[in-house]
């Protein structure tokens, strides 16, 4: 027993469970399925829960030794090796503390999912965590760099860290996870450069780097991911152009989010054509420039598409109507200049519309009184002329309705 004392024997609690362990091993037969002297998960957990400084609501009165560890809330154990703990899921408990290094003994962990807690301090150690699969310690408080020792525990399939404090660079060696199909890092401090292995990990399916603080551009290596259908850059300091290498994606991609970067130059003629399958495109506050491609409205699973704050210019053409399932379209703060087509009102979809701040001249097109689901209604700052036509009257669902600093004329009656 000795080597496996933790460190703190001091607890009562530990005390007290190396009692009823050497018990039990001494009754030998009875029923010590689930307490080998070769288990000690039910040591290492104690110790774990050591760690934490609060438990609001007392979630951990019922981890007392009186009950096998397996039956603990939040535990789960394996039915193959009886007492090893295959999973700690321990979600919304806002528990505040450190994750002890306890839990890198825990070596038949499958799934460590302490999802929206308060935990400090650092990542605990995994590189004994060869089993594990799912690890979410998303939505704490976790500080210092992702250890390259990550990269050593082969079966992880979801990673998932976003919503720490987390800075330095994401491991390159995260590539040799082969089965990886969720890496999610978004809202940490994360600098350096997107690494272009990343681009080997092919069963990666969602790639989640969100607001943190990258820099360089969108590696092409990405266009090998064919398995993506979920892609998030946004919030970052990624300049270049739009990534080509996207295009090879064409039959995956459906959620891309690259806006509040530092793109630029002209968006891809071919865009909407190679990406048929977007519902989400988000290109806004870059410095894209140039018009929008034609092409566009071949994607025509697109809710939700935002190309604000950027440098385009040029028309929106009559095409803006074949993208049918469109819920919300903002193109405000650019150059666009012209009329706006009456297509718009084949978007019979629309929650919001916002075409802010541009250079559109001409009249409100009538139609726009079709958009019977739009709550959200902005053509400010433009040159529109003529009247405010009566159709607007019937949009009933409006809560927010911006005509102003145009050269409208007439009442709304
Ligand atoms: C634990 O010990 C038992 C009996 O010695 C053995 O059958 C079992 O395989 C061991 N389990 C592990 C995980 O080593
Ligand atoms: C110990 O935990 C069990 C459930 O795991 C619970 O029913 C029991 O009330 C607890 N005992 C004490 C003293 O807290
Ligand atoms: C966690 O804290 C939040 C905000 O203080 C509170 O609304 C929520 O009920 C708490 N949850 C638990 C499980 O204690
Ligand atoms: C992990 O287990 C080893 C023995 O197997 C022990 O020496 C070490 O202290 C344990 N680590 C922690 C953090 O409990
Ligand atoms: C962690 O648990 C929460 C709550 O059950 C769940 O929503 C989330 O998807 C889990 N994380 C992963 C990566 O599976
Ligand atoms: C990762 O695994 C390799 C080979 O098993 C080992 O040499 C290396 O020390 C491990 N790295 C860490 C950080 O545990
Ligand atoms: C990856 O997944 C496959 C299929 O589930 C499995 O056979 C293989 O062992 C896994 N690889 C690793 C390194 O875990
Ligand atoms: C990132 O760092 C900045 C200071 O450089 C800090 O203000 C901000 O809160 C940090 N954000 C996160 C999510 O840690
Ligand atoms: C990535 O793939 C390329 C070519 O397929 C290979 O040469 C390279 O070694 C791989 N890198 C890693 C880190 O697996
Ligand atoms: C994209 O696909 C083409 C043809 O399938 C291939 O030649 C090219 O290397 C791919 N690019 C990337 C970045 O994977
Ligand atoms: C927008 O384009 C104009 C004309 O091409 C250029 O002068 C201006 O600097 C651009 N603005 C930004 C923010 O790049």
């Amino acid at each position: 027993m000795a080597s496996t004392r933790p460190k703190r024997p001091r607890n009562p609690a530990v005390l007290l469970l190396l009692a009823l362990l050497q018990l039990s091993l001494r009754a030998s037969k009875i029923n010590c399925a689930t307490l080998h002297d070769n288990n000690t998960d039910a040591l290492w957990l104690q110790a774990f829960r050591h760690g934490i400084k609060s438990d609001p609501s007392g979630w951990f009165s019922s981890w007392n030794s009186s009950a096998n560890h397996c039956l603990w809330p939040g535990v789960r154990c394996s039915r193959k090796h009886p007492g090893r703990v295959v999973a700690l899921q321990l979600f919304g408990l806002n528990l505040t503390g450190r994750i002890g290094s306890s839990i890198g003994n825990l070596t038949f962990l499958r799934t460590l999912n302490l999802s929206t807690n308060g935990f400090s301090g650092r990542l605990p150690p995994l590189n004994h965590l060869q089993k594990l699969q799912v690890f979410d310690l998303s939505r704490n408080r976790l500080h210092d760099n992702i250890p390259y020792a990550i990269a050593n525990c082969s079966s992880l399939r979801e990673i998932d860290l976003s919503r720490n404090i987390l800075v330095g660079k994401i491991p390159p060696k995260v590539a040799l996870l082969s089965n990886l199909s969720l890496l999610r890092l978004s809202r940490n401090n994360l600098t350096g450069t997107i690494p272009p292995r990343l681009g080997n990990i092919t069963s990666m399916r969602r790639l989640a780097l969100a607001y943190n603080k990258l820099t360089g551009s969108i590696p092409d290596e990405l266009g090998k991911l064919t398995n993506i259908w979920y892609l998030a850059l946004g919030g970052n300091r990624l300049s270049g152009g739009f990534p080509g290498c996207l295009f090879n994606l064409s039959n995956s991609l459906q959620y891309l989010s690259l806006e509040f970067n530092m793109l630029s130059k002209e968006l891809p003629p071919n865009i909407g054509d190679d990406l048929p399958n977007l519902q989400l495109l988000l290109l806004n506050d870059n410095i894209f420039e140039g018009q929008i491609p034609a092409s566009l409205g071949n994607a025509r699973w697109l809710q939700i598409l935002q190309l604000g704050n950027n440098n385009l210019t040029g028309t929106i053409g009559e095409w803006i109507g074949k993208l049918t399932r469109l819920q919300y379209l903002s193109l405000q703060a650019n150059r666009f200049t012209k009329t706006l087509p009456s297509s718009l009102g084949q978007l019979t979809q629309l929650d919001t519309l916002n075409l802010g701040n541009n250079k559109f001249e001409g009249p409100i097109p009538p139609a726009l009184g079709n958009l019977q689901l739009l709550s959200y209604l902005d053509l400010s700052q433009n040159n529109l002329e003529g009247n405010i036509p009566i159709q607007l009257g019937s949009l009933t669902s409006l809560y927010k309705l911006d005509l102003s600093s145009n050269k409208l004329t007439g009442k709304f009656s």
